[in-house]
């Protein structure tokens, strides 16, 4: 829908026009994230400082605008799509890093500080910013605290919430918040902890207190291989109950890594069943023990090979057959539905078989690239968006893998959020009294439903049947 213009122009006299998008060609680009949902806005903005948030949320809020907080775009379910329409909130060029304070190993940012360029300026100091989702290169630190990101990394140091210790946030009717900061641990409710992860549904975030920490002494890269998912998968499991824990433990499975060689060269071998690629990191010499300790344990589960890298390049090389997994599906299949669903540990090898079944019955060629340190599956639905039942199909299967991941006592995501993929599926795993609880929340932080309708909570618990644009009814 056109913005009528005499709310364009309020808003472009707020900020300056280059800073307004309102044209249809520039807002299509601006209809999808990195899911598969699409949902088109009415209007862009770039606002720069914190003080133009509060304008332009008292803004949207006089002219009854949804607005929807993004960062980069890179999220998987649809958490920056602006569903009922209204006012996206980009903060691209909130980049700047304010501080970083070594000495207490904290640094200071604006939402839209792409990940990496936070490890890259403390580099220098031996130290780095741990929580890297695979696209550390593209997506932004607000829009990690806002999904409480994960990535390769979780097995050892957490998720998003284990490395952000403040936020300065806008309230939808313009009040500014701040919790936490440098401290560890602030006294009182943990506000800071609600806000990670709450998917741009309360307030939006326009400051963020991370933690730094220390490069390792060592690291070490391995790659594991195998000629069954179900020896992988065991492995995983083995190691757990030897007590080993790597720094990073991601499998790729057999039609995963053929696609990934053919895009990267990474040294992956193409008769392989499975890969795991292992990294271990800390002391010198603790490392060297717990590299041959892996070794053996995933000899032991019927590895066929392990091959340690033997220098930063090469260690460079199989990280970056992992982390284009998804560029290199792209090359086969353009378009493709990504899965997150979590499994204990022990259920990998059965779940594969599980995810196996369920392809077949469909007919997709699903392939899984993931975390199965952190039992974190990925299981990659390639569609034809020219057939009329292709994304309802993977769907379905989709849906069918995540049913299986939550009657084995798992969740329907590990890292990529609800957003308007899930919300419906939320009632899958939380009782009604704990929905009502988290809705009152949702409510007391956005009492007129303005921030992100339509994302996370199910119908009938959030947003959805106060701002619904009609065409869009699911
Ligand atoms: C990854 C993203 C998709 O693991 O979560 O690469
Ligand atoms: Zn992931």
């Amino acid at each position: 829908m056109p913005l009528d213009s005499h709310i364009l122009a309020a808003i472009e006299s707020q900020l300056s026009p280059d800073a307004v998008l309102s044209d249809p060609l520039d807002l299509k680009l601006y209809e999808y994230d990195g899911g598969v949902d699409k949902s088109i806005p009415d209007v862009v903005v770039f606002p720069r400082t914190t003080e133009d948030v509060v304008a332009l949320v008292r803004l949207a809020q006089r002219h009854n605008l949804a607005i929807v907080g993004r960062g980069a775009g890179t999220g998987l379910s649809g958490g920056a799509i602006a569903r009922a329409g209204g006012m996206i909130i980009s903060f691209a060029r909130m980049n700047r890093i304010l501080e970083i304070d070594i000495e207490n190993e904290r640094a200071i940012v604006q939402p839209g500080v792409v990940n990496l360029d936070i490890t890259l300026a403390v580099q220098p100091f031996g130290y780095f910013y741990a929580p890297d989702p695979s696209s550390q290169r593209a997506c932004t630190i607000g829009g990690n605290v806002a999904e409480n990101a994960g990535g390769p990394h979780t097995l050892a140091y957490g998720v998003t919430t284990n490395h952000v210790l403040g936020l300065e946030a806008v309230l939808p009717d313009g009040t500014v918040i701040q919790c936490g900061g440098k401290e560890l641990d602030a006294p009182g409710y943990d506000l800071v902890g609600l806000l990670t992860g709450s998917e741009g549904t309360m307030a939006l975030v326009t400051k963020i207190w991370v933690r730094l920490m220390r490069q390792p002494e060592a690291v070490k890269t391995m790659l594991a291989i195998y000629n069954s998912v179900a020896m992988a998968g065991d492995s995983v499991r083995a190691l757990t109950a030897r007590g080993i824990t790597p720094v990073a433990l991601e499998m790729l499975d057999g039609p995963m890594l053929r696609m990934v060689e053919a895009a990267t060269h990474a040294g992956y071998p193409l008769d392989a069943a499975a890969v795991l690629l292992i990294e271990v990191e800390g002391l010198i010499e603790a490392v060297e023990e717990q590299a041959e300790a892996i070794a053996e344990v995933c000899k032991e589960c019927g590895a066929r090979e392990v091959r340690v890298a033997k220098s930063a390049a090469e260690r460079e090389l199989l990280w970056k057959g992992r982390k284009n997994a998804f560029g290199a599906i792209g090359r086969v299949s353009p378009t493709y539905y990504v899965q997150d669903g979590v499994v204990p540990r022990t259920q990998i090898a059965a779940t594969l078989a599980a995810i196996d079944r369920i392809a077949k019955k469909y007919g997709i060629a699903i392939s899984n690239v993931f975390h199965a340190g952190d039992g974190n599956m990925h299981p990659i639905l390639p569609f034809d968006p020219r057939s009329p039942d292709g994304l309802e199909n993977a769907r379905k299967a989709g849906d069918e893998i995540l049913e299986y991941c939550v009657s084995v006592g798992g969740s329907i995501t590990g890292e990529h959020g609800v957003g308007m993929e899930k919300m419906e599926l939320m009632s899958h795993l939380f009782p009604e009294a704990t929905l009502d609880l988290i809705k009152k929340f949702k409510a007391l932080f956005d009492p007129s439903c303005a921030l992100n309708p339509g994302k996370v909570l199910p119908t009938g618990k959030g947003c959805l049947e106060i701002r619904q644009r009609p065409e869009l009814v699911l």
